[in-house]
């Protein structure tokens, strides 16, 4: 439950949170976003998100000078210590007077956050279904825009077929997932789409190559053809809110033996016990 929200230098409760009509972030989607997870009231990873929050910025050319510690200190009284939870951080370019694609000459951001509790993912253990989809994004898929209408319509019509999430492809090849990135074990490597603006540097995403790393899970960052996607041994899904996901069945097919596989367990351990000893 969400109770108070940080609101451009105020807490709120969620009712009395209000953003004008000519914020630019309802009428254009001119905003970007982070979702940053919280363990025992610990921020996960928090200066890569906010790194990654800087570069979005950067990229949508809106300035905004906050350093870690200010937001750090904007988002430690959203936070709980008993139970884990999510930051959803939001800056938008703002109100402008007149709508107006290009930018307003001196714009004033909208800075909002909320804290909800992360739900369990019931289906983690057991494993979900996928469908791949053309990835119909755009070229900026590196920047974490809240202009997100195609990654709502592609996960919305995989939902719409029994599935978890679309996993997307362009030109013969896997970039991630509607909401998430992708890893397969292809021939005993463990593998996932390098870093471009077809895909969203996640953060779930850098834990993950680096426990493979420390821990001698042979893993290659490469391209990874549809084709290859579908001979693979093991597909998982990662995000911040889910963490990491085997896919059992892609396209009405069976993964391997329908099962989450043991390279997905021993990284889901290694996941876990990475979590613990940060928080
Ligand atoms: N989304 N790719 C896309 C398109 C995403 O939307 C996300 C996460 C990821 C994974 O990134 P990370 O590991 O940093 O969460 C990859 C968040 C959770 C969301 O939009 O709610």
């Amino acid at each position: 439950m969400v109770n108070k929200v940080y609101l451009n230098g105020e807490y709120l409760p969620l009712s009395k949170a209000k953003v004008s009509v000519l914020d630019r972030g309802f009428l254009f989607g001119d905003g970007v976003y982070e979702v940053i997870p919280v363990y025992n009231g610990q921020l996960f990873r928090f200066e890569d998100h906010i790194i990654r929050l800087e570069n979005s910025l950067t990229n949508i050319r809106l300035g905004l000078s906050y350093n870690l510690e200010k937001w750090r200190e904007i988002l430690q009284p959203l936070l709980a210590s008993d139970r884990d939870q999510y930051i959803y951080l939001q800056i938008t370019r703002g109100i402008a007077a007149k709508r107006d694609h290009a930018f307003p000459i001196s714009p004033v951001p909208t800075v909002f956050a909320m804290c909800s509790d992360i739900q369990h993912f019931a289906a983690r253990e057991k494993g979900v279904k996928a469908v791949t989809m053309d990835d119909s994004r755009w070229d900026l898929c590196h920047v974490k825009a809240t202009t997100l209408l195609a990654n709502i319509l592609l996960r919305q019509q995989a939902v719409e077929q029994g599935c978890a999430e679309a996993i997307l492809v362009k030109n013969g090849y896997v970039t991630e997932g509607a909401a998430s990135n992708i890893f397969a074990v292809i021939d005993g490597v463990l593998m996932t789409p390098e870093k471009s603006g077809e895909i969203l540097p996640g953060i779930t995403r850098d834990v993950i190559i680096e426990l493979a790393q420390t821990h001698h899970i042979k893993i290659s960052e490469n391209i990874i053809a549809l084709e290859a996607l579908k001979s693979a041994s093991e597909i998982w899904i990662t995000s911040s809110t889910r963490e990491i996901i085997p896919v059992v069945e892609l396209d009405g097919k069976p993964v391997s033996e329908g099962r989450p596989g043991p390279v997905w367990k021993a990284m889901n351990d290694l996941f876990q016990q990475y979590k613990q000893s940060v928080s």
